[in-house]
């Protein structure tokens, strides 16, 4: 079933006020519930969870906690991977319909073909894919960890990237590598956040740092503008979302444009508030991940649902994967 057919309407008609969030945290206390939110998530969410961050961190977090119950507040393959890392414990995520486009962008069978192809080819999957994909993969990896997994691999080795193009094409760019072939997938927020759009922005303010989600459409044009000397390239970081806040922190510019997902701005402003965050296309929110709602969160602890569910021979399969992928690459990102 595609996304399209599905009703996406967020459950609604809760106030996100203190009785709210009195009750979020008695019902996480009651279920010992560990509360986990991405950077994507609504503000709200972001500030009642136990921990934000980004893909990693929270798969990282996860695997860690002493929590029976996880309370996942993302989208749906990320609840999925803490099912695969901890098939022991409850993984509850609050609206299943939350899924991705990226994901959505390669089945199991077609990855199986691509892989006909290329005999011998190490697979890595970006984390956002299905437990189905994860299961035909050698090495999981997430945007903050992508050129470090690709670069633990023998240089002889064919790799398949799969599915963003725009996080595939920065692999091949830090790494330089020949060998590597990448799946023309994209995700539909990032990929609308364009060069043209992050030329006119940086043209406007050119002392601003440029922040910039490799999952972007625009990152090519930011390394083009870089190049060109057209903004400095030390002012061009090509960063995950837990990364970004993490500069957020180390930068002396006063300014900085955010090309990501609009929830991003909520952490980078409680980490720097001193400097002023600004989307390149204030229109990129992902639906998906705004479908957390404060309705949704409270129904999750309420009635203990949606409950994730991956299936023990497609979990086993797809766990050295995904295990290899939290082993690679520096702490960071909301840990
Ligand atoms: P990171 O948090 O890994 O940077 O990922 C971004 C993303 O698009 C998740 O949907
Ligand atoms: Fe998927 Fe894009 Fe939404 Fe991230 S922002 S969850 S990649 S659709």
């Amino acid at each position: 079933m595609t996304a399209e057919l599905i009703d996406l309407t967020p459950y609604g008609g809760v106030e996100a006020d203190a009785a709210w969030r009195d009750e979020v945290r008695a019902l996480a206390r009651e279920r010992d519930a560990v509360l986990l939110a991405h950077n994507y998530q609504l503000p709200e969410i972001q500030d009642i969870a136990d921990f934000t961050g980004d893909s990693l961190a929270l798969s990282r977090i996860a695997a860690q906690s002493d929590a029976s119950t996880i309370v996942f507040c993302g989208v749906h393959f990320m609840a999925e991977t803490a099912k695969i890392l901890s098939p022991e414990k409850t993984v509850l995520i609050p609206d299943e319909r939350a899924g991705c486009s990226l994901a959505d962008s390669i089945t199991g069978a077609q990855l199986r073909e691509w892989k006909a192809e290329h005999p011998g080819a190490v697979v890595v999957s970006y984390v956002n894919t299905t437990a189905e994909v994860k299961a035909e993969t050698d090495i999981c990896c997430t945007s903050s960890n992508a050129v470090d997994v690709v670069r633990s691999i023998p240089a002889d080795r064919e790799v398949l990237f799969l599915p963003d193009q725009f996080l595939g094409a920065h692999v091949k760019r830090e790494t330089g590598r020949e060998n590597l072939h990448i799946w023309a997938g994209e995700c539909h927020v990032h990929a609308g956040i364009n060069g043209p759009e992050l030329a006119e922005r940086a043209a406007a303010d050119p002392d601003a740092d440029l922040f910039i989600h490799p999952e972007c459409g625009c990152a090519t044009s930011a390394l083009y503008l870089a190049g060109e000397g057209i903004v400095p390239s030390a002012q061009v970081k090509i960063l995950s979302t837990g990364d970004m806040v993490t500069q957020a922190k180390a930068t002396n510019a006063k300014s900085v444009l955010v090309a990501t997902e609009i929830g991003m701005l909520h952490q980078l402003r409680k980490a720097a508030p001193g400097i002023e965050f600004r989307a390149v296309n204030d229109r990129a929110s992902c639906r998906y991940m705004k479908m957390i709602t404060p309705a949704a969160l409270l129904r999750a602890l309420r009635e203990g649902r949606d409950e994730v569910h991956v299936d023990l021979d497609t979990a086993a399969r797809a766990r050295g994967a995904v295990q290899r992928m939290i082993e690679i690459g520096q702490p960071g990102g909301g840990e």
